[in-house]
């Protein structure tokens, strides 16, 4: 294991999209951000200097952080943001994965341009459980706004009403050709050589937006999603919320064809919402020696057929192939005693207005999201520092509700107090506590998924269904012999999902929806867990130059 160096400059560069000149930040002026490639068990040092007005903190997604919870990086949460001018060096150590997961920021919206792809590789002559692959391509999947996206979410939640829609997705940072004239040439394109085998690496970055994938004339098989390895199978479409990511092996035909192939990415979301439907495009060309430039250029480009929108049950499907590997090199580890049990609604609700402002969301209330009904504002300090210092008061409670704080149908018809309360509240687990926690979507305005993403941790889905759950007869058909491993998962709309997690690694750790426009407007809750007796049970001491708020 060796250890690794980077450093991000954060600063601002112009860009051009859509035929939008703008300047956005960025991290060492690319966009999307570097690739950062490490190996299971290295060290990672990325230090990360501020040269924007805007406080930023970078998130290492999907990263255990053992141990090491000052370098997670959401804002308020493990660390005060990095302020203008100043700098902070996230440290730690890659145990146990590897894979892909990417990096991005975690201050209000900046990632919607500060994100990049994290790849893990396997130790050192430890081979893949697939066969080694040609070539290894990260296609990260993101969404493009003319406008400022912090001026965007500011104006949401200042009327609060939803935010506007972006104006693209992007590939690689690329809109690709459906957009306008100018996107022609944003386009992201993807040569092979017949016959060889490609890793795809996909990752969905967007913002707001579960994203449908699928390549022209080619099945993909999938292997791995979150860096865990699955089952693998054949897939002519991947389904990924954001903060998903999928490995995926492309076989490339064996004789160049006569023809391009589109890989493109649209939306999944099952209501009339506000949404970009639009759709993103790269091109896949196969390389052809013998051909002369001319009749390259000819080569008619055929398009993948993506689902429809709503199309629940392309989605369903997908995600129920998905199974761990659970073979002997790499077991699941699914807790099979559980400890607590916890019932969380995730959904959106609303707040009335206040006095003297007009509206904008659902009879002119203003938009909440919330967890068990409690919609979580940020403390003015971070909630690690005041957990390690025994300084909580004043900073987070630990009444956190384990259960609705009301009975209601999940069915359909809104319940009667659709009124989120606010607060800083999180559940305190002792050190290794296996927990078995049901997340039941409130289908208030149910439009989409709500991709909940745990900080910290792995789990396994061991059930999932529509409707409300059963806590009777649903844990009967729980999978507790391969359920995938994630990091993020989808609650179905009108429906309920559970998980299984050990509750390892002492810190505060977000929960949260993974659609940004949702977490801003407060679908998060925190778990705190406890230091162990051992002394690799306990969380270290913060580094010197974390952030003050
Ligand atoms: Cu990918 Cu809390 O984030």
């Amino acid at each position: 294991a060796t250890t690794r160096h980077y450093k991000f400059d954060i600063i601002l560069q112009n860009v051009t999209r859509l035929c939008t000149t703008k300047s956005i930040v960025t991290v060492n002026g690319q966009f999307p951000g570097p690739k950062i490639v490490v190996r299971e068990g290295d060290r990672l040092v990325v230090k990360v200097v501020n040269h924007v007005k805007d406080n930023i903190t970078i998130h290492w997604h999907g990263i255990r952080q053992l141990q090491s919870g000052w370098a997670d990086g959401p804002e308020y949460i493990t660390q005060c943001p990095i302020r203008s001018g100043q700098s902070y060096v996230y440290n730690f150590t890659i145990t146990g994965q590897r894979g892909t997961l990417w990096w991005h920021a975690h201050a209000s919206w900046l990632r919607a341009t500060v994100y990049g792809p994290l790849v893990i590789l396997p130790k050192r002559g430890v081979p893949y459980p697939f066969a080694k692959p040609y070539k290894e391509v990260p296609l990260i999947l993101g969404e493009w706004f003319n406008a400022d996206p912090e001026a965007v979410i500011a104006q949401a939640l200042q009327t609060g009403g939803g935010p506007n829609v972006s104006d693209a997705y992007t590939i690689n940072g690329l809109p690709g050709p459906l957009y306008n004239s100018c996107s022609k040439i944003d386009t992201y394109k993807l040569k092979v050589n017949p016959g060889k085998t490609y890793l795809l690496r996909l990752i969905n970055a967007a913002l707001n937006e579960e994203l449908f994938f699928s390549i022209a004339n080619h099945t993909v098989t999938v292997v791995e999603t979150d860096a865990s390895y699955v089952k693998p199978f054949d897939a002519d479409v991947i389904l990924l919320t954001p903060g998903q990511t999928a490995n995926v092996l492309l076989r490339a035909k064996p004789a160049s064809p006569n023809a391009s192939f589109l890989f493109e990415a649209r939306p999944y979301a099952t209501g009339q919402g506000t949404f970009d439907n639009t759709t993103t495009a790269g091109v896949l060309r196969y390389q052809n020696p013998n051909a002369s430039a001319s009749s390259k250029t000819k080569l008619p480009l055929l398009r993948p057929a993506l689902p429809a929108l709503n199309d629940t049950s392309t989605a369903t499907n997908f995600t129920a192939q998905l199974r761990s590997l659970a073979d002997a090199s790499y077991p699941a580890d699914v807790p099979r005693t559980v400890d607590r049990r916890f019932f969380f609604t995730v959904g959106l609700g609303a707040n009335p207005c206040p006095q003297n402002q007009t509206c904008q969301g659902p009879n002119g209330t203003k938009f909440a999201a919330s967890v068990n009904n409690v919609s979580f504002s940020f403390p003015s300090t971070a909630l690690l520092q005041a957990h390690y210092f025994g300084r909580s008061n004043g900073v987070y409670t630990t009444d956190f509700p384990t259960n609705p704080p009301f009975p209601f149908n999940y069915t359909g018809t809104p319940p009667n107090n659709t009124f989120v309360s606010h607060g800083t509240k999180a559940v305190v687990l002792p050190f290794n506590t296996s927990v078995e926690l049901v997340m039941q979507d409130t289908s208030i305005r149910g439009v989409e998924n709500h991709p909940m993403h745990l900080h910290g941790h792995n789990f396994y889905v061991v059930g999932q269904g529509f409707g409300n759950y059963d806590p009777v007869n649903d844990p009967a058909n729980f999978n507790l012999v391969d359920p995938v491993e994630k990091n993020t998962v989808g609650v179905p709309v009108g429906g309920w999902l559970a998980i299984r997690f050990l509750a390892n690694n002492p810190g505060v750790w977000l929960m949260h929806c993974h659609i940004d426009v949702h977490l801003s407007w407060g679908l998060r809750m925190v778990w705190v867990v406890n230091d162990g007796a051992l002394p690799n049970e306990k969380l270290l001491p913060p580094p010197s130059d974390l952030p003050t708020c």
